[in-house]
């Protein structure tokens, strides 16, 4: 099938502002995005960028917006979104070169939620590892399949209204180690959760849960952490 791509395209060497460009090119009802911006770049136009890495849906290198939509190029088929496709860098953050956004704001905030696990106690007495049941693992599950796309943080009105709003992938970071029974560092991040930039920021439009391409319920594990400061608990 015959299909046009219009995307943004902007030069910080060359342009004044970001303009569009519209391709025609042959592609399969089953090609991804990501498969025909290849083509545009390798056939038509060596100068389009865009971030790629895996191409399988792991890296979250590929988020851009696909008609409108916060998506992965690399798990958005052609037949899914039409002959007629709009491609745009993610909004919110700087773009850099046509489909490539400055990730550095992100990352920062990213950072900020003390990403990592903190447990000052000694080892258990066998010296081995520091166990937790299937439960305890199954808490904060869904938080750990986050791979960082920004696709959340980027579709979020109220990001959009304050890039001081550490944006819900940040939060679901947080939530990956708040709720894991081997931590230690609970009490720090969601003190800096309380913080005007953080969890108060987020008016539950839904936005972020709609993005995630791999189905997070985003909302609801802020929810938790809202519920969490509140009352201290963390079951
Ligand atoms: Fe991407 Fe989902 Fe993680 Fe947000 S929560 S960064 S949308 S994978
Ligand atoms: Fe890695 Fe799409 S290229 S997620």
């Amino acid at each position: 099938m015959e299909i046009t791509v219009k995307i943004f395209r902007y030069n910080p060497e060359k342009d004044q502002r970001g303009h569009y460009v519209s391709y025609t090119v042959e592609a399969d009802p089953n090609d991804r995005v990501l498969d025909v911006l290849e083509l545009i770049k390798g056939h038509k136009d060596g100068s389009l960028s865009f971030r790629r890495s895996c191409a399988h849906g792991v890296c979250g290198s590929d988020a851009m917006r696909i008609n409108g939509r916060n998506m992965l190029a690399c798990k958005t088929l052609i037949r899914d979104v039409g002959a007629n496709i709009t491609v745009e860098p993610l909004m919110g953050l700087k773009v850099a070169k046509d489909l490539i956004v400055d990730m550095d704001p992100f990352f920062d905030n990213y950072k900020k939620m003390l990403p990592y696990m903190i447990n000052e106690s000694p080892l258990p007495a066998d010296g081995r590892e520091r166990l937790q049941s299937p439960e305890q693992r199954a808490r904060f599950d869904e938080s750990t399949k986050c791979i960082m796309c920004a696709a959340c943080t980027t579709s979020c009105p109220s990001f959009w209204a304050s890039d001081e709003y550490y944006g819900p992938a940040a939060l679901v970071a947080a939530h990956r180690f708040v709720f894991d029974s081997r931590d230690e560092g609970a009490s720090q991040r969601l003190e800096i959760l309380s913080e005007t930039n953080g969890t108060v920021r987020c008016h539950t439009a839904y936005n972020c849960t709609n993005a995630c391409p791999r189905d997070i319920q985003v909302t609801k594990a802020i929810g938790e952490l809202k519920m969490a400061m509140v009352t201290g608990k963390l079951e």
